[in-house]
Parts: C-alpha cells; structure tokens; sequence
C-alpha cells in the first residue's frame, strides 16, 4: 500500500508556533489534513503550511512504544533531580555536565538565546554534535498504525493526544541503537510535564519546569563514536509505524 506523510506546521511573523505529521493511506490524506487543521488553528497564526509527501521506503512496523511510567514531585526542582540521576546512570556523564546541559533547555539552548527548532546531541563526554546549534534535529516520519484507537486507549487512562505524539516521537528515538536518553520538556509556558526516555521506559515527570518558562527542548544521549549522519538519516528519515502503546 502506498503510504504518505502529511505535515502541516503553523508560523505567526515568521516564528513556529506548532506543527504535526501523520502517516497516512491515500484515501484518508484529506481526513487528516481537517483533522491537523482543526488541531493547529486554535492557536493564532498568519501562515500554515502543508507538506505531503509520499514514503519512498516501506515503515518499520514496531510492536509497542517504551512502558510509560507517570512520576510527581513537589516542584521542578525535585523533578530536574531525578531526571539527573535517571540520565546519568544511563549515560556516566558527571551530575554537574547533566545539569548544565539541562540549564541550557531551560534558558534557551539555540546560540541566540531562543529555543532550538529541533534537539541537542550530546555524547557521553559531553559533546555537542548537532550538526546546527540553531536548528539542531528532528525526529519526523513516526505515527502509530491505528492512531484513533492509540488515542483512545491514552485518553482513557487519563493521558491526552500530546502523549501520544511524545511517546511515539521518543518511540523512535529509543529504536536507533546509539541514542541511550532523551530529555524533554516542551515550549509552552502552561505545559509543565516533560519526560526522560531511555531503553526502558518513558518517564512522564510533573512538573519538569517551572510555570511561564516559554523556553523548551529536547537532549538526545548518545554513546560515544556513534555514527552522526547515520542518526540524521534515521530520526529524519526512515519511517516507523506503531502498533500498540504499553500503558
Ligand atoms: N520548531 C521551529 N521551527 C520549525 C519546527 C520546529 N519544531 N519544525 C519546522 N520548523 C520550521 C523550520 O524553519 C524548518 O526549517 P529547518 O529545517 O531549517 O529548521 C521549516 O519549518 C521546514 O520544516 P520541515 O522540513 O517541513 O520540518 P520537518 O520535516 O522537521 O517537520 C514537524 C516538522 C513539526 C511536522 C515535525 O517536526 C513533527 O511532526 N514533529 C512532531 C511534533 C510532536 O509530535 N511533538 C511532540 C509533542 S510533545
Ligand atoms: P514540543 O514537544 O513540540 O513542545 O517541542 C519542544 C521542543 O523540542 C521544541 O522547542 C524543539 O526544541 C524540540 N523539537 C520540536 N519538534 C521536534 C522534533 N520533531 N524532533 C526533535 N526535537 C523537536
């Protein structure tokens, strides 16, 4: 079956606001588009932009995302904590590096000061590899086989369909053999829940930030040596396919 990607990503004077992307059949392209539409207009915009494009490669079809495992705490303080602790053993970069780098998605990670418009890649000297500090990489061309059942499963167990995008986004990640950890948490100021992922799991920690930080970000740890284009090449490029969510 041919299969294709539908992006729409929505700008207000020339600055992202929020953007999606779906895997579809031909059939249902014009379904999905109403349905990113609807999803990204409640935000104010001035341009939106839709990119459809066919899979050139069959997806990987994976089983489930990582287990998701819901952590609280008392601030974002506490939670920054675990989140140390939980990327350093995965890692074996110091206590001190891990918080720097952390510090950096909370202020702002792009040399400008602004939010990255993808992630960070460090390596497990601390190493930053991005390609392009401003633009950094991103994880495209993921979706779930049947996302309205994902998406119902989710919502019934409390969680919404930003979790499901997140999961399925940090899925992949996980896959590629050299990423080890990733670091979340998102650019809107309300939206307080980021993540840690590593092999194992997704860790959903509320709150990870601090309430009205506009600044957000992902850090992807990888083990030393690892192939960078490679990385590229996977995350941007090779599609996956979800079949079921392991809450
Ligand atoms: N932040 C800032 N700018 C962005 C952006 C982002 N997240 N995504 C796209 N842009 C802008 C950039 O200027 C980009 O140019 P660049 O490649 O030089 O940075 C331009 O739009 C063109 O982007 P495009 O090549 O079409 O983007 P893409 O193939 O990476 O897809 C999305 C963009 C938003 C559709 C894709 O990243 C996506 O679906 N992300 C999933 C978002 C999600 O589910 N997040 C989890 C929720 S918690
Ligand atoms: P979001 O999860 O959409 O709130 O995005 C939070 C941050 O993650 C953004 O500010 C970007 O720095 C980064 N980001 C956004 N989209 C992607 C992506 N597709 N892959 C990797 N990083 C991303």
């Amino acid at each position: 079956m041919k299969l294709f990607s539908v992006k729409l990503r929505a700008s207000k004077d020339g600055k992202h606001i929020s953007g999606a992307e779906r895997i579809t059949p031909y059939e249902k392209i014009n379904t999905v588009i109403n349905q990113l539409y609807q999803r990204l207009s409640r935000k104010e915009f001035d341009s939106i932009n839709i990119k459809i494009d066919i899979l050139k490669e069959q997806p990987l079809l994976v089983e489930k995302t990582l287990p998701v495992v819901n952590l609280t705490f008392k601030n974002h303080i506490e939670a920054n904590k675990t989140a140390v602790q939980i990327i350093q053993k995965q890692t074996g970069l110091s206590e001190e590096k891990i918080k720097q780098l952390i510090d950096l998605i909370h202020s702002g990670a792009s040399p400008d000061g602004e939010n990255m418009r993808g992630a960070m890649i460090v390596d497990q000297k601390g190493n930053r590899l991005e390609r392009d500090r401003f633009r950094g990489i991103r994880t495209t061309h993921v979706d779930y086989l049947d996302r309205e059942g994902i998406v119902k499963k989710l919502i019934k167990k409390g969680f919404t369909e930003r979790t499901a995008d997140a999961l399925a986004l940090t899925t992949k990640n996980m896959l590629h053999k050299d990423i080890i950890a990733e670091y979340c948490i998102s650019d809107e100021p309300d939206y307080l829940t980021g993540y840690i992922s590593t092999k194992e799991a997704y860790y959903r920690l509320t709150p990870l930030k601090e309430k009205g930080n506009k600044k957000g970000g992902r850090i992807y740890f990888i083990k030393n040596g690892a192939d960078i284009d490679g990385i590229y090449r996977f995350l941007e490029k090779k599609p996956v396919l979800i079949k079921d969510a392991d809450i």
